[in-house]
């Protein structure tokens, strides 16, 4: 069976891939409930009547839920991909064929295309913008300080064709954005304190219901499937190098460990050094775990994590990937110039011939769960995208009062989403009694 098809402008692979697209995109939305309540509740009041969003994230399956949950609101949805692999192209079909969003990716888009696909959504005129990795805000604020020779040659080449009235009003038509993820939020919290912040920004990821979930129990699950899905490597009795001790490093060493390897953990952070070796990890720097490791994922947000000093120290065979944001985090380049030989010899993994050694890269170093695997499971981006969905409300129900800044959300909907999450799952928690609460707020009482 098929719906009406509603067709909107796109750029997408195959509108025929759009029946798997609405099967798969239904399986996530039963894991989803948290959103779906939301989805309910949009539907009666439309909170977003007559709004543009155009949104840059990873086009799954649950981005999908997030989409449909934005268009029940009553906004008119833009979507490009935040990462040149991570496309599902059945869901790009069906978000296009049955939902009327502007899909613009396609699973394994070259450099040009990627970033003409970004000039689309900004071309669509946008209220608000979601982002997930900074693409949009960071090419509208190139656009508003005329630094066109920062911007990549697509969305340049759109500017350039535009007047200075246009340019002016494609930026101040935005009236906020929200930020998915840890590295974005990097990038804005920059603008904020360099004073060139155009509107608030709310950091989806700050929320303890996004990072505390997503990044730990998400990504640490969705790397290690997508490692094993690449390679087929039996995780236990093998030494696992997890660069980096964050929330998405948390959870991937957690996960190693449990399915039976040795992890070792670098970091630069002296607490978070501290922490991983309390937890029960061996901490030491890159150089001394570059000839131990069998395996080898970076998940710090940092730029050249792995060098090429680390990949000569490497043993045959070793494997190396990543999963932070950009394709930064292994030195590449750098492996390129070291490598006398390199070819694919199986999908998505390079190897590299390094002074007689092989050296296996993932996904040529891009998110490895998103590449190889389907990202996160639906179960944990029904908190984010609670979260997105809900940021988009409270943006323009305080559109007018809202500073220039980077903003998390209120406490409260944090516990609203953790309280929900909770319900759905059948877990009760106790409340505070009356006593409890004067208790708190005294400071009298002594031993
Ligand atoms: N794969 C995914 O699906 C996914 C999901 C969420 C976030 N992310 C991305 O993963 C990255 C990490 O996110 P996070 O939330 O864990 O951030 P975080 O800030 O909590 O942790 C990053 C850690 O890396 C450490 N670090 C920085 N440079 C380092 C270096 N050279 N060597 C070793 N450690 C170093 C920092 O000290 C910090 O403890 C970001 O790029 C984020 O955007 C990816």
């Amino acid at each position: 069976m098929t719906t009406k098809s509603l067709d909107a402008p796109h750029d997408i692979r195959d509108l025929a891939l759009a029946d798997e697209g609405r099967r798969r995109t239904e399986w996530a939305e039963r894991s989803m409930p948290v959103l779906r309540q939301i989805r309910a509740r949009f539907a009666a009041e439309r909170p977003l009547a007559g709004r543009r969003i155009a949104c840059c994230l990873h086009v799954t399956t649950e981005t999908a839920n997030l989409m449909i949950t934005l268009r029940a609101a009553g906004a008119e949805v833009a979507l490009c991909a935040s990462n040149p692999l991570s496309t599902q192209d059945d869901v790009a079909a069906h978000l296009v064929r049955d939902h009327g969003v502007h899909v613009y990716a396609i699973k394994g888009e070259d450099h040009e295309t990627y970033y003409t696909h970004i000039a689309q959504a900004l071309a669509f005129g946008p209220d608000l913008t979601q982002d997930d990795g900074a693409d949009l805000v960071g090419s509208l604020h190139m656009i508003k300080l005329g630094r066109l020779d920062d911007l990549s040659g697509p969305v340049r080449a759109m500017v350039e064709e535009m007047s200075a009235e246009e340019r002016e009003a494609l930026v101040a038509g935005v009236r906020g954005s929200t930020e998915e993820t840890t590295t974005g939020v990097i990038r804005l919290k920059a603008m904020a304190v360099e004073g060139v912040l155009q509107f608030p920004v709310i950091a989806v990821n700050d929320s303890r219901t996004k990072h505390m979930f997503d990044n730990r129990y998400g990504t640490g699950q969705s790397t290690l499937d997508g490692i094993i899905r690449a390679t087929n490597m039996l995780v236990a009795g093998s030494t696992i190098v997890v660069a980096g001790y964050g929330w998405c490093g948390r959870g991937l060493a957690m996960r190693a460990r449990g399915a039976g390897a040795r992890v070792i953990v670098t970091e630069v952070e002296p607490v978070a050094a501290l922490e991983a070796r309390m937890d029960g990890f061996d901490v030491m720097p890159m150089a001394e775990a570059a000839p131990l490791g069998d395996l080898f994922c970076t998940l710090t947000g940092n730029l050249h994590v792995i060098r090429p000093e680390h990949f000569r120290a490497m043993k045959d065979g070793a494997i190396v990937c990543n999963s932070g944001h950009f394709n930064v985090e292994l030195d590449i380049a750098g492996l390129e110039v070291l490598a006398s030989d390199k070819r694919e010899v199986r999908r998505f993994i390079d190897e590299y011939v390094v002074e007689g050694r092989r050296v296996l890269v993932l996904a040529e170093g891009r998110l490895i769960n998103l590449a190889a695997a389907e990202g996160h499971p639906a179960s944990v981006m029904d908190m984010s995208f609670a979260n997105q969905a809900l940021a988009a409300e409270y943006l323009i129900a305080h559109e007018a009062t809202l500073e220039r800044a980077v903003h998390r959300l209120p406490p409260e909907v944090d516990q609203e989403i953790a309280r929900l999450k909770l319900a759905a799952m059948g877990v009760g928690i106790d409340t505070l009694t009356d006593e409890q609460v004067t208790y708190l707020a005294s400071w009298d009482a002594g031993t």
